[in-house]
């Protein structure tokens, strides 16, 4: 594979065919020797082989995380050492940057520039936050009311801990789970997206490298109806994280009925993003613009459902057709690059399917609608695309495209769009653009989002907890909120008589 103009060949790691999985410390192939193909999604080419890992791999994987739990390697290390190894992860990260952002890019499709500039060092950045999370995980002193008796709590790991992410930020998806779950001393198998296993898997190379002990972090790429369900039923995981689908949230959920075990889920979303006619527009517009088209739009917050102030409707809808002409489609490695290609031709069918609904239900686009000319762009393309002319009631004001595609919808009262925006089965993010102070807190208050952006959109940080009201899931990752989600209280009662 050649790519000109980067120094991509200058990594190994795609050389080695297929790629394989990360079980106990050891790299292998899968039990059944199967393998599967990953794709570029900008040229729609083969990329690499991968192991697919099935039941028997998940059951090695959960085999070695136990080991490495109950032997006390990872949760008996003292707090300090652990913290350590995951900041070294986070250089290791940033002396590989070049490297990780070129694998992202070619295995998502993602513009280059978001994966040098966001998607990189935020992975980084997890892992530094939650290394300094390893020394401060206290438990409390209760001041019980019974004579004679001490009573203090320990913040204990939960155990063996199932993570499956999706392909949409697929390195920022494996921080967010394993940095917290490491910091509390949980040993992890994480099964990475079918569409995108190739930054978890060189991210595992890393680890290894930083010195983690063998099984705390196993990885097993494979299919989610395959490797992801069995990890999900497995009897000795203890608790199971999971990003993606709401329809796939429940059957985890459902398949960790056997064991009970601890499930936490973030799920999808249809999230508004309300435009006042007292906001500065000009903002407003750009933020709107970023909200949807982020990520070809494939974020579970994506501002999709754009509400305008009747008044500023007509201004908003052409300053957003303008900006949305302007973006430059393209490979995702070229770094003149705005909007990528969607990730894979089921996405890429997903998303047109939604649009030719639209379309057949009474909406009209301002722009896009259809996708690029597929000679010159191959892979899955979709134009940005703006709905007109919408009702509440279509599906693609109501169901969740993960693409390139924002509804319009004026509104006229402050109740009204709140009340409207509320009426959805999610409730993940919210957006609100207004220059009153009253009107900023009156929508916070209102809006049923586990998040809300005000004159900003898309922000995140390790420090802010984030997660979903609704059927957008439950528990919250990042800051000390995810605490709770990797970490369970034992509860000490001393007779001191
Ligand atoms: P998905 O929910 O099927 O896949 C997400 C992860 O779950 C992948 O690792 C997959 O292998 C795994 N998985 C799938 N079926 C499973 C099962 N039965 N048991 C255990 N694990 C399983 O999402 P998909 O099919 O990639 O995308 C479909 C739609 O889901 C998107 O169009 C979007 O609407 C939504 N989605 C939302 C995401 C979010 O960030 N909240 C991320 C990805 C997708
Ligand atoms: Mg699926």
């Amino acid at each position: 594979m050649t790519i000109t103009g980067t120094d991509f060949t200058e990594s190994t790691f795609l050389r080695q065919q297929p790629v394989k999985m990360l079980i106990g410390g050891q790299w292998v192939e899968a039990a059944s020797g199967k393998t599967f193909e990953t794709m570029n999604p900008s040229t729609g080419q083969v990329l690499a082989k991968v192991a697919e890992g099935d039941s028997e791999d998940i059951d090695r994987a959960v085999a070695a995380a136990r080991k490495a739990f109950e032997s006390g390697v990872w949760p008996k290390l003292t707090p300090s050492q652990r913290g350590r190894l995951l900041w070294k992860l986070a250089d290791l990260i940033e002396q590989h940057a070049e490297e990780l952002a070129q694998l992202e890019t070619l295995n998502n499709g993602k513009p280059i520039k978001y994966s040098r500039g966001g998607d990189v060092p935020l992975t980084a950045d997890h892992f530094r936050y939650f290394a300094g999370w390893a020394t401060k995980l206290e438990g409390d002193t209760i001041p019980v009311s019974i004579p004679n008796m001490f009573t203090y709590t320990l913040r204990e790991p939960v155990g063996v801990v199932g993570q499956i992410i999706p392909w949409n930020f697929p390195l920022q998806m494996a921080a967010w789970k394993l940095a917290p779950a490491l910091a509390c001393g949980n040993t992890v198998i994480l099964k990475p997206a079918e569409q995108t296993p190739l930054s978890a898997l060189r991210l595992g190379e890393l680890i290894g490298e930083a010195g983690f002990p063998d099984g705390v972090v196993n990885i097993v790429p494979g299919f989610g109806e395959t490797a992801g369900a069995a990890l999900a039923a497995h009897p000795d995981v203890d608790k199971i994280a999971f990003t993606g689908s709401t329809e796939v949230g429940k059957l985890i959920l459902q398949a960790s009925v056997g064991n009970l075990k601890k499930v936490t889920l973030e799920l999808g979303g249809k999230s508004p993003n309300i435009i006042f006619p007292d906001a500065d527009l000009k903002f407003a517009i750009r933020g709107a613009i970023n909200a949807i088209f982020f990520n070809q739009g494939q974020v579970c917050t994506a501002g999709s459902r754009l509400f305008v102030h009747k008044s500023v409707y007509d201004q908003v809808l052409s300053g957003l057709t303008d900006y949305a002409s302007k973006m430059k489609l393209g490979m995702g490695i070229d770094p003149a690059t705005d909007l990528g290609p969607l990730v894979s031709q089921e996405q890429l069918e997903r998303v047109t399917g939604y649009i030719e609904t639209g379309k057949r239900e009474g909406a009209t686009t301002t722009i896009g609608g259809s996708r690029p000319d597929s000679e010159q762009l191959p892979g899955y393309f979709v134009q940005p695309t703006v709905f007109d002319n919408v009702k509440d009631e279509m599906t693609i004001a109501r169901e969740e495209i993960f693409g390139p595609v924002v509804v319009a919808l004026p509104f006229e009262e402050v109740e009204e769009v709140a009340a409207r925006a509320n009426k959805s089965i999610y409730g993940l993010s919210a957006g609100v653009w207004t220059n009153d102070v009253k009107k900023v807190h009156k929508m916070a208050a209102a809006l049923k989002a586990g998040v809300v952006w005000v004159n900003t959109y898309n922000q995140f940080d390790a420090a802010a907890p984030f997660g979903g009201y609704k059927q957008s899931g439950y528990g919250r990752e990042m800051g000390h909120a995810v605490l709770d989600a990797y970490t369970q209280i034992k509860t000490v009662w001393v007779n001191l008589r």
